[in-house]
């Protein structure tokens, strides 16, 4: 589902954000790495709020890529107990704010702990409309689209079926929009295999702001960015186009 068209639209229904820079943040502070992503954790339950509050309908966030398992045990494993711990600290307050969860990525090789954990924050929030926080975890861009064909070839597809819409449908993202806006911060200016598929039209915004200080003055630094922007599809621009009947 995509809103393909030249319009000015002045919010983002659908924001990405790569969050990077925690581990910038903690070395600057001489703290372990999984200290940057706990606060790169309390920096989105912040964030979650401005952009619900500014009328974003979907934030989709990069917390674990499928190549994230290269870093060093004590940081992945720092990473899955935040996820442990968030779930049963804050899931309760999010589901009372109207937030639906959803987590996108391979399942497969998570701990059944940490699936069961995920499950819970889906299943709790399966009501809500506020907001649709979506949590990429042990995702890949690259992943989506390899099990989307394989999902469509499970499905009995021939070829000739397998168009954009057949395999739009079976992406990980496929109950929401396309992201409008693309966010990373930490200063690189990267996709990193985050959504690679569903990126193709998003207007990129980067940020030097680490992660873990991304706050309010930032997000509607990125929204003003993106209300400047003219979005065309691969169209020509409006004041190029040629008048009907001309
Ligand atoms: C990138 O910063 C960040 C990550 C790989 C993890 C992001 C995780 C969180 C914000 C916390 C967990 C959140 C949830 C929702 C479970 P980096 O480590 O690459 O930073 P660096 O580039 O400064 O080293």
């Amino acid at each position: 589902m995509s809103t393909h068209n030249s319009e000015a639209v002045a919010v983002p229904r659908h924001v990405a954000i790569v969050m990077d820079g925690n581990g910038r943040w903690a070395r600057r502070r001489f703290l372990p790495r999984v200290v940057g992503h706990e606060q790169g954790m309390q920096t989105l339950l912040r964030v979650l709020d401005d952009f619900a509050a500014r009328g974003v309908e979907y934030l989709t966030v990069f917390a674990f890529s499928s190549e994230n398992w290269k870093r060093p045990e004590e940081e992945v494993s720092g990473i899955m107990g935040l996820v442990l711990t968030g779930v049963s600290r804050y899931l309760r307050k999010l589901a009372a704010e109207g937030v639906r969860i959803r987590v996108i990525g391979d399942h497969s090789a998570l701990s059944p702990k940490l699936r069961a954990a995920w499950d819970e924050a889906e299943r709790s929030t399966v009501a809500n409309t506020r907001i649709h926080l979506s949590v990429a975890f042990n995702y890949g861009g690259r992943w989506d689209i390899v099990q989307a064909c394989r999902r469509a070839l499970a499905d009995g597809l021939v070829p000739e079926q397998i168009d954009e819409a057949a395999l739009a449908a079976r992406m990980a993202l496929s109950f929401a929009p396309d992201p409008d806006l693309f966010i990373r911060t930490g200063g690189e200016m990267r996709v990193s295999n985050f959504l690679l598929w569903q990126t193709a039209y998003a207007e990129l915004y980067f940020s030097d702001c680490l992660w873990p200080d991304f706050g309010g003055a930032e997000v509607e630094a990125a929204l003003a960015a993106y209300a400047c922007r003219e979005r065309r599809f691969g169209g020509v621009r409006e004041d190029e186009s040629v008048p009907q009947g001309a």
